[in-house]
């Protein structure tokens, strides 16, 4: 069986410095499906930029495959990133607004890993920007919140845009109550999409699930 295909060492040390939450293990599993669905020529999207940490992957992707990553995110942060929560930053706080604002870090990130060309960034509330999205995508990653609403929201939002062989990408997916920090909707979306029968489990590495469009719907 051939290898997986791995980023450049450049790419993977930008990534491994880039703040975020994403272990290098489910990075490189997110490397190689968005290497695969890049194949199909078309954008890979991703919900949930935050700091940039995967986006670095999925735009060493879409550069290698002559593609763009497209990366959505309102960067107000989620709500176990608010302060108080187990996930805050408080270097990430807009000291003028006194919000979370991830949106500097980010571009600082990209530029950092020489990866702008290969980015749209979007600034907004996914339902938002999934409803004036028209076209198809390669591959969907949902990392966005972990609400129910937001999970639910991203998943019926984006999931209808992947094409036929290409692939849905789910991250956090905690199927034991026990190991989950920030709640169960990402494995309840997980599993909708495999009931579905419009998707099949293609990889499970950690937490991320990579699925592939295999039938029609959602
Ligand atoms: C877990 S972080 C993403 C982590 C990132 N993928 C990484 O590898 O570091 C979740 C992000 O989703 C964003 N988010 C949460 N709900 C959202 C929504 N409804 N629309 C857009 N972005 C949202 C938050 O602002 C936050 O930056």
């Amino acid at each position: 069986m051939a290898a997986a295909p791995a980023p450049e060492a450049k790419t993977l040390a930008a990534f491994e410095a880039a703040k975020g939450f994403m272990p290098v293990g489910e990075g490189l599993a997110l490397y190689a499906a968005a290497v695969e669905a890049g194949a199909l020529g078309l954008p890979l999207l991703e919900v949930g930029t935050y700091c940039g940490r995967s986006t670095i992957l999925l735009a060493d992707a879409a550069r290698r495959a002559g593609t763009v990553a497209v990366t959505v995110d309102h960067h107000r942060g989620s709500e176990e990133q608010q302060p108080g929560w187990e996930y805050h930053d408080p270097e990430v706080v807009d000291p003028e607004v006194k919000l979370m604002d991830t949106l500097p870090t980010f571009r600082r990130t990209l530029h950092k890993a020489g990866l702008e060309p290969y980015v749209i960034a979007v600034v907004g509330r996914s339902p938002q920007v999934a409803k004036v999205w028209a076209g198809e995508v390669g591959l969907v990653f949902i990392d966005g919140g972990h609400t129910d609403e937001h999970a639910t929201n991203d998943y019926e939002g984006w999931a209808p845009r992947v094409a036929e062989g290409g692939l849905l990408v789910i991250h956090d997916v905690f199927p034991d109550p026990v190991d989950e920090f920030t709640g169960q909707a990402p494995y309840r979306i997980y599993l909708r999409a495999l009931e579905s029968g419009a998707f099949t489990e293609v990889s499970a590495t950690d937490s991320l699930r990579v699925l592939r469009r295999t039938g029609a719907g959602i």
